[in-house]
Formats: structure tokens, sequence, C-alpha cells
């Protein structure tokens, strides 16, 4: 299982104010869209200048961070990239089959933990 973790505090410079920041639009709409996919929120991904951000990790996989992500454009990039994570043995996917949103916003990829059956 997949999980993505996305920031609900997010907001870029050119937002306006408003009541619903866009990180908690972009959650929503990733809630309604992801279907069996686990969707988490969470406060600050520590992305702030490249807003909107979300995660993408499972247990024994590597973790992807993305930026750069507009909740009216980008949502289903992410459902897409998720199921691709999902897919896959380690986590790491194809460059080339990921969406271009995520081939060119991914901000970093962290490895798994090393777990006892694994050390
Ligand atoms: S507020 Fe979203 S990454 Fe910091």
């Amino acid at each position: 299982m997949s999980t993505l973790f996305v920031c609900i505090t997010c907001r870029r410079e050119a937002d306006p104010p408003s009541d619903v920041r866009p990180g908690a639009r972009l959650y929503a709409a990733l809630g309604a869209e992801a279907g069996d996919l686990d969707v988490q929120p969470v406060e600050c991904l520590s992305n702030c200048t490249r807003s909107c951000t979300v995660a993408v990790a499972a247990p024994g996989k590597w973790t992807y961070i993305v930026g750069h992500l507009d909740p009216d454009r980008n949502v289903s990039d992410m459902v897409q990239f998720a199921r691709l994570h999902r897919a896959s043995a380690d986590g790491l996917t194809v460059w080339r089959d990921r969406p271009a949103h995520v081939r060119k916003n991914t901000i970093a990829r962290v490895p798994p933990l090393a777990t006892k059956e694994s050390a």
C-alpha cells in the first residue's frame, strides 16, 4: 500500500488569502480521486517555498517528495504516480512512465529504512 501524505497547510505566495488553503484543497481533491490509495493529511513537509507538496511513501520502499502541485491541475498526476509507486516492489519507478509534472518537480527521493529482515 502506498500512502500520499498531503501537506494541508501549503499556500503559494501568489495565492490570494482564503479560508481554504490550496494544500487543503489538494488533500480533498486527492481523497476524492485516489480510490483505493491511502491519503493522509500532514502539516508542513518543509517544502513551503515550492508548494503544494505531497510525499508518496510505503513500508520498505523509496519515498518521493513532489512539489509545485496545483490542486486544480495535478491531482491525476499524483494519483497516477502513486499507482506506479504501489506497483513497484521497491518504490522506484521508470522515469519516462512518470507524469511530466512529477518528472520535473520531484524535490527529493529518500531510501527505505532497513528492516530487521533486510539488515
Ligand atoms: S506548509 Fe506545506 S510544505 Fe510547508
